[in-house]
Formats: structure tokens, C-alpha cells, sequence
């Protein structure tokens, strides 16, 4: 799939921006605050309904104004998409209320966020993509479950289910005392929560089984001497390897029964797949506890590649990649692995960078388009 073209309406720092974008290679090129993240930004929204720098959407209207837009083409499968988001800033009524409305519209008419994250689903790669190494479960858990959602959208609504009854059941421990009350209710809700929680884990064990088919050669091209990447599964309730659902649901159901008093006394729910992780071992060893700045960082690539071939697997052609100011985050030898691969393989590539010398040796200037980007401005570079 190919993003063609995009505008930019009072979206962050540009105030009426329109971009053709190459099939290929797309480099961003400016000094830092000009606007080249905001780019990719604005790419990855259009492409995915909101964006992953905030939670807060207001924040991606132009300061001046009260509403920006995202127009773009899209095609995918010989089908051509038009996309429009509209962000408005809206007067609260109540703290609780959002501040910002958004508008679909694909193809004129009106649609869902899902709609768009169950067709389009580009590779973003940014230097806070090593938090996944280093830091905490939780980072882990969102990357994990991205893939899970990009390569079945369903996902998204059981993972929104399990955590829906996760808080109700932590409400329900924090809230209930009447014993007897609590006793029944928390009966009904852990056969809800095992149900749930079970197919998460299951989801979870089976993509990391093919992250792992695929990552490991991807990295091994990346590494001197060959290093064995493997990302092991960390359940907070199974202690063997079980792939089957529903051994998995007896497990949890076990497990949470016997956790019941220590939930009664914490108030909280200590057992299931929110608390879950994956250590990421190469040759045995914890990266995330002993790996080197450079190891993370050729981890957290190859497991993106490892995304992108998996994708492609799926649909049959490569999502875009989003890559923003990774290149200054590279060795040479992996610059060179991650520009050879962009050149040889059908991936239509977004990448900012503050000097365009960056990319002379590599003799992809030549086919690439080049944007110039400087206080919410874009000039097209003649190379
Ligand atoms: N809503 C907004 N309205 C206007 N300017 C914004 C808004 N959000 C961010 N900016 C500005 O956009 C500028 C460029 O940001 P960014 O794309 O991150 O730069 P870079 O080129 O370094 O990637 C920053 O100076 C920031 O202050
Ligand atoms: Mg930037």
C-alpha cells in the first residue's frame, strides 16, 4: 500500500501543506523544530485515525486555530482511498468530556477509527521504540499487542474487553464489603476474566512464536558474530509452555482461585495476562538487563523488520515504514543493513533526517523525493 498524497490544514505547525509522496523513498530533511516529525505524524494519523505522540488530540490542531485537517490518497489492493480527519476543539461541559472531535471520512463517507486501523497499518519506527527494550512490562506489552492488532484487527476488542472487566473486577475488590456480596460477585466476574484473559495470553504466545520465526534471521544478518535472538514469553500465571486455549483457561482459573484471598487483601487483581511480559535473550542473555545501547537498538530494528515481513505475509505487499531520526541512531553497519533493505524491497519509506549527506553514500538520493522542511514549510529539493 502507498500513501500518494497529503495536506496538512492548521495541523501542528503547518498551516496549508500539500505533498506528493514518492512509492519509494521519501526523505524528510530540516533542522531541529521545523516540522519533520510532525510529518510522519501526520502520516501515521491519517493512516490510523489519532496519533501515538499524545493522548491528547488537541494538541495536533495549530496552535492559532480551532480546527486542522489531514486530507490524503491511499491506495491499497488497486483500490484508491480518500481520507479526510477533521480535529475541532470543542467547549468542555465537563472535565471528563474530551476537548477534541474528530471526523472520518473515507471516500466521502463517514467511518470509524477502526475502520482505518483494520485496513492500514504502516511500520513506525522513532528512537522511544528502545523503551521497549529497557523499560517497563507495560511498553512490552503495547508493542506485542500493535503487532497482535495489525495482523488481526479483532484483537483490539478482546484486549478492550479483557480490560474492561479487569477494572470492573478491581472495582468490585476496592468497593464490595459485604462479604457475602463480594463472595458471588467476584464468581461471576473471574469466569468472565479467565475468559478473556485466556485468549489474550493465547494471542500473545502464538505472535511471539512468529516474531520469533522471523527475527531471528533478520537479526543474525545484523550481527558480528551472530548473535541467537529469542523473545521468551513471561506468563504471570502459566509456568510451562502451554499453546492450547484452553489449558491455558484451566491454568488461569487455578491460579486466580488461589490468588483470591491476596486480591481480597490488595484489593486488586494480581493474576492474569495485564501483568504478563517477554524477556528478549540473546544467546541467553537479557538484553533488556545487560544488553548494550547498540544491541538494544539492532534488537528494536529486527523486530520491526520483523513486523514489516510479517505484515507482508498477511497482506501480500509491505505496509509504509515511518522512520524518524533513527538513522543518527545507527552504527554504519546498521545504517547500511536498513538502507539496503529499503532499496531492495517494495516498501514505500518515510524517513527524516537533519542532512541530506547522510544518504550520499548510499546512492538512493538519486531515486528518493526530497523534501525540504523548515518552520512548518516543505520545499521539494532539487538533488
Ligand atoms: N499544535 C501546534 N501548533 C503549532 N506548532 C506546533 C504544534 N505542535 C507542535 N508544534 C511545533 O512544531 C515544531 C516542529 O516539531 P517537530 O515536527 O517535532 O520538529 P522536528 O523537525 O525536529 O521533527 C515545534 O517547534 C513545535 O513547537
Ligand atoms: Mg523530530
Amino acid at each position: 500500500m502507498d500513501v500518494n498524497k497529503l495536506r496538512l490544514v492548521c495541523f501542528r505547525n503547518f498551516l496549508d501543506t500539500t505533498l506528493n509522496f514518492n512509492n519509494s523513498l521519501n526523505i524528510l530533511i530540516g533542522n531541529n523544530a521545523q516540522g519533520k516529525t510532525n510529518i510522519i505524524e501526520a502520516i501515521y494519523t491519517l493512516l490510523r485515525g489519532g496519533t501515538y505522540r499524545t493522548k491528547d488530540e488537541s494538541t495536533l490542531i495549530n496552535w492559532q486555530e480551532k480546527q486542522g485537517y489531514l486530507s490524503g490518497e491511499v491506495s491499497k489492493d488497486s483500490e484508491s482511498f480518500q481520507i479526510n480527519i477533521l480535529f475541532q476543539n470543542i467547549e468542555k461541559l465537563n472535565p471528563l468530556s474530551p476537548k477534541t472531535k474528530k471526523i472520518i471520512k473515507v471516500n466521502k463517507k463517514y467511518r470509524s477509527k477502526s475502520w482505518l486501523t483494520e485496513r492500514f497499518y504502516p511500520v513506525i519506527f522513532t528512537p522511544e521504540d528502545l523503551q521497549i527494550i529497557k523499560s517497563s512490562p507495560s511498553l512490552r506489552r503495547k508493542f506485542l499487542d500493535e503487532v497482535i492488532i495489525n495482523l488481526n484487527p479483532t484483537y483490539e476488542h478482546y484486549l478492550r474487553d479483557y480490560n474492561r472487566i479487569l477494572f470492573q473486577r478491581n472495582i468490585l475488590l476496592k468497593t464490595e464489603r459485604n462479604k457475602h456480596n463480594l463472595d458471588r460477585h467476584l464468581s461471576e466476574w473471574d469466569q468472565k476474566i479467565v475468559e478473556a484473559g485466556s485468549l489474550i495470553t493465547w494471542y500473545r504466545i502464538k505472535t511471539l512464536q512468529l516474531i520469533n520465526q522471523k527475527v531471528k534471521t533478520i537479526h543474525q544478518l545484523m550481527t558480528e558474530p551472530k548473535e541467537t535472538l529469542k523473545l521468551k514469553y513471561n506468563s504471570n500465571f502459566l509456568t510451562t509452555f502451554l499453546e492450547e486455549k484452553e489449558e491455558i483457561q484451566k491454568v488461569f482459573e487455578q491460579k486466580l482461585e488461589n490468588a483470591r484471598d491476596k486480591d481480597l487483601t490488595l484489593k486488586v487483581t494480581t493474576i492474569g495476562p495485564h501483568r504478563d511480559d517477554y524477556s528478549i535473550l540473546s544467546d541467553s542473555i537479557d538484553l533488556g538487563l545487560y544488553g548494550s545501547q547498540g544491541q538494544q537498538r539492532t534488537v528494536v530494528l529486527a523486530l520491526k523488520m520483523a513486523e514489516l515481513e510479517l505484515i507482508r505475509e498477511k497482506d501480500g505487499e509491505y505496509p509504509p515504514l515511518l522512520l524518524d531520526d533513527v538513522l543518527s541512531e545507527l552504527d554504519a553497519e546498521r545504517r547500511l543493513f536498513l538502507i539496503k533493505l529499503i532499496k531492495e524491497k517494495p516498501i514505500q519509506t518515510f524517513i527524516t533526517s537533519i542532512d541530506l549527506q547522510d544518504f550520499v553514500p548510499y546512492h538512493i538520493v538519486e531515486s528518493a523525493r526530497v523534501f525540504k522542511v523548515r518552520g512548518g514549510m516543505v520545499e521539494e529539493n532539487e538533488k
